[in-house]
């Protein structure tokens, strides 16, 4: 029989996405999702698992009838202006989540966890592109509650074995180039979905969040990546943890910015729609431009986005959102 993977939070927008390409990839996802962001019909690649993974109960009960061979862990709340404003919320379920996953994992001897980081972890960067070395100080509780996390994974390779793959994605956008599944996130705070909502007469018009930045347009530069692109990086991690048994940290984004003014023409190119938008201050930590140093994970994970082109994510995002 093929291998169970454990996907936490496989009822979200990138986890369902990542249960598609393992169970392409032949291996049998199991989601564990307490279905707070997630959605049923997003898990169409194997079992769905509703429970939290707070609760030792549950995960002994999933662990002891799935024995998974590894676990991916997506699940995690992560809005960052809320973390601010209820931090305790994030460290509760983000940290403290991630601990009684751990610790279920040494209770029943898994001892591999591809876990999802995120650029947040940077902070202000000192320089762009940000390499996978650059120094990690998060200037949000969301940001800390995944250093923790990374912290937490280091310290458990050391002490027991447990080895792990960090993926410090920077901006996930797109959804299925089948259709299948996509991004529905409630609220909404991602600039894509809000931008082609905007355009399609579903949301009032788009915020633009400062136009005074150093950058050719004026407006903030992000490093967007294509959520099938992501998933493909989760198996390709994977079969690194399982073939190589060590731990590491990559960087997953294309390795090429696009401003906040970019993204909108590309909308409107694609859809053939006028975004409304409407220009606001700046937001406190933001920082002008978040682009990856991409190269490790392409080195040695021997990953490649297919769909790497700023026209190519929008379009199946626009496909996505028009048919909801
Ligand atoms: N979307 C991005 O651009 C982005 C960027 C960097 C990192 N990340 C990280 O990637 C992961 C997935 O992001 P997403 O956009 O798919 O989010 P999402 O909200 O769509 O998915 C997260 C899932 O986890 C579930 N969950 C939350 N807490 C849980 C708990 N205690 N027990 C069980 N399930 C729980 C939610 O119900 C949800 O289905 C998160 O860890 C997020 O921090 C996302």
């Amino acid at each position: 029989m093929s291998d169970c993977i454990l996907v936490t939070g496989g009822a979200g927008y990138i986890g369902s996405q990542t249960c598609k390409a393992l169970a392409a990839a032949g291996y049998r996802p199991v989601t564990l999702d307490n279905m707070v962001y997630g959605h049923e019909w997003a898990v169409k690649w194997g079992e769905l698992v509703r429970g939290d993974i707070l609760d030792a109960q549950t995960l002994d009960a999933v662990f002891s009838r799935h024995a998974p061979a590894a676990v991916i862990h997506f699940a995690a709340y992560a809005y960052v202006g809320e973390s601010v404003t209820d931090p305790q919320k994030y460290y509760r379920n983000n940290v403290g989540g991630s601990l009684s996953l751990l610790e279920a994992m040494r209770r029943h001897d898994c001892r591999y966890m591809v876990f999802s980081s995120t650029c947040a972890t940077y902070g202000e960067p000192k320089e762009i592109p940000i390499p996978e070395n650059h120094p990690q100080h998060p200037v949000n509780p969301y940001g800390w509650s995944k250093l923790m996390i990374e912290q937490m994974l280091k310290d458990f390779d050391t002490a027991y074995g447990l080895r792990h793959v960090a993926l410090r994605y920077f901006n996930a956008a797109g959804a299925d180039p089948d259709g299948i599944v996509g991004e529905e996130h409630d609220p909404e705070t991602h600039l894509i979905p809000l931008a082609i909502l905007a355009a399609l007469g579903r949301r009032r018009a788009l915020s633009v969040f400062g136009r005074d930045y150093p950058t050719p347009d004026g407006t903030a530069i992000r490093d967007y990546i294509h959520v099938a692109d992501l998933a493909e990086a989760h198996v390709a991690a994977l079969k690194f943890l399982l073939a190589e048994d060590r731990s590491e940290a990559f960087n997953l984004g294309t390795g090429t910015g696009h401003t906040v003014q970019q993204v909108i023409e590309t909308v409107q190119e694609v859809g053939g729609r006028e975004v409304p938008v409407a220009d606001a201050p700046r937001r406190a930590g933001d920082p002008p431009a978040l682009v990856a140093v991409a190269d490790k994970a392409r080195r040695i994970l021997g990953w490649e986005p297919k769909i790497p082109d700023l026209q190519g994510i929008i379009r199946t995002a626009w496909d996505w959102h028009r048919k909801q």
